[in-house]
């Protein structure tokens, strides 16, 4: 049975949640839940770094090692080096071989699957194989899939951190963050939590209980939209790829099909080579599309965005511009045509054709 513990001021619907998690997240040690998702970052990458510190007895040099997916990864990295951690950025493609990039003070590894904007999928057993041959903890953002598609300490996940602010509400109005634990880190996880005192507003907490409730049945809806919208657009002329690892064409897709039990509704596409204002004239076109950085709401939104600036490890060089989708509750009949209106407004950008679409 999953324990739950919440701060102080949020104790009204602390057992309900409790019994609703633990029958999502299944046989671990811990949960708990958090005011975002950054706090349970945070906390857990302090443990990490408390937990060696009592053994070292000299400043502490942890190093932890992620794929770099977003420029707040950058303000972390910042943060955590006041603490004494350096950060490596890995190939989400890396699989078993993350294992030549560890070193003797490597202490953790922060993964995601697949990226949220990229979609890689990374190969989670083979890396948790070779962190724990080395002693090493592994941490995963198991955001995308959810406790529902992927079975994070079941593939071998130490600390699972999942954004609450996202499908577990459905409605985009609540801050929270889940984060939990098998038998090995809870309890230094625990006792952080406890010293920083980090506890969930009671009115989120109770949303949050609300929207787990229909979880499953908004996911199950919003897994067969997204892919219908996403085999629509992969059938554009307009577009090069379609980035989304439950799509048999997705270079991901073998791994997604033997870890996944399902797929959520965000996934990204590449377009022909085209000027940006294109991209940007077809976004703006959109009239049910919102532009939203965080998605798992009910509404749909879409995105142009470049890893460019913040990728180290690997290159990101798509050829044409990119854009991510969340498909939320509405009609793909709807979204379709709405797309459709998208397309004809790039098509009206100057110099849409000179680049060779
Ligand atoms: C994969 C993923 N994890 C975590 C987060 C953090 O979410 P929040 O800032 O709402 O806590 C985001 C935000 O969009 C995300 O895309």
């Amino acid at each position: 049975m999953i324990a739950i513990g919440i701060g102080a001021n949020s104790r009204a619907h602390k057992d309900d949640f409790a019994d609703v998690v633990a029958a999502i997240r299944g046989e671990i040690k811990g949960g708990d839940i958090v005011a975002t998702f950054a706090d349970a970052v945070f906390a857990t990458f302090v443990k990490a770094a408390a937990s060696r510190q009592s053994v070292a007895y000299r400043p502490i040099k942890l190093e932890a090692l992620r794929d770099r997916s977003d420029d707040c990864l950058t303000r972390s990295e910042r943060t955590l080096k006041r603490f004494g951690v350096a950060t490596t950025y890995y190939d989400p493609l890396v699989g078993a071989d993350i294992a030549q990039l560890f070193k003797p003070n490597t202490r953790a590894v922060f993964t995601e699957a697949p990226g949220s904007l990229s979609f890689e999928m990374q190969d989670i057993p083979a890396i948790a194989k070779a962190a724990h041959a080395r002693d090493i903890v592994v941490l995963m953002d198991n955001t995308w899939a959810t406790p529902l598609f992927f079975n994070s300490h079941g593939n071998g996940v130490d600390i699972a951190i999942d954004a609450g602010t996202k499908y577990l509400s459905g409605s985009s109005d609540l801050l929270l963050g889940l984060v939990s634990a098998n038998e090995r880190c809870w309890k230094d996880l625990r006792a952080t939590f406890d010293t920083m005192a980090i506890c969930a507003g009671p009115e989120d907490v109770f949303l949050a209980l609300r929207g787990l409730r229909s979880m499953r049945v908004r996911l199950m809806h919003q897994q067969e939209s997204g892919l219908a919208v996403a085999r629509w657009l992969g059938q554009r002329p307009e577009v090069a790829r379609v980035l989304h690892p439950a799509l048999e064409s997705d270079p991901g897709h073998a791994i997604w099909k033997r870890d996944f039990t399902g797929a959520s509704s965000l996934f990204s596409i590449v377009l022909k080579p085209m000027p940006d204002a294109a991209a940007h004239a077809f976004v703006n076109a959109l009239t049910l599309f919102g532009i939203g950085a965080s998605w798992g709401g009910f509404e749909s939104l879409a995105i142009p965005f470049d890893c460019t600036p913040f990728r180290t490890a690997t290159k990101w060089a798509p050829g044409g511009p990119a854009i991510r989708f969340h498909i939320g509750l509405e009609d793909v009949g709807d979204l379709t045509a709405d797309l459709e209106k998208g397309f004809a407004a790039m098509r009206r950008v100057e110099g849409y054709a000179a680049d060779g679409v």
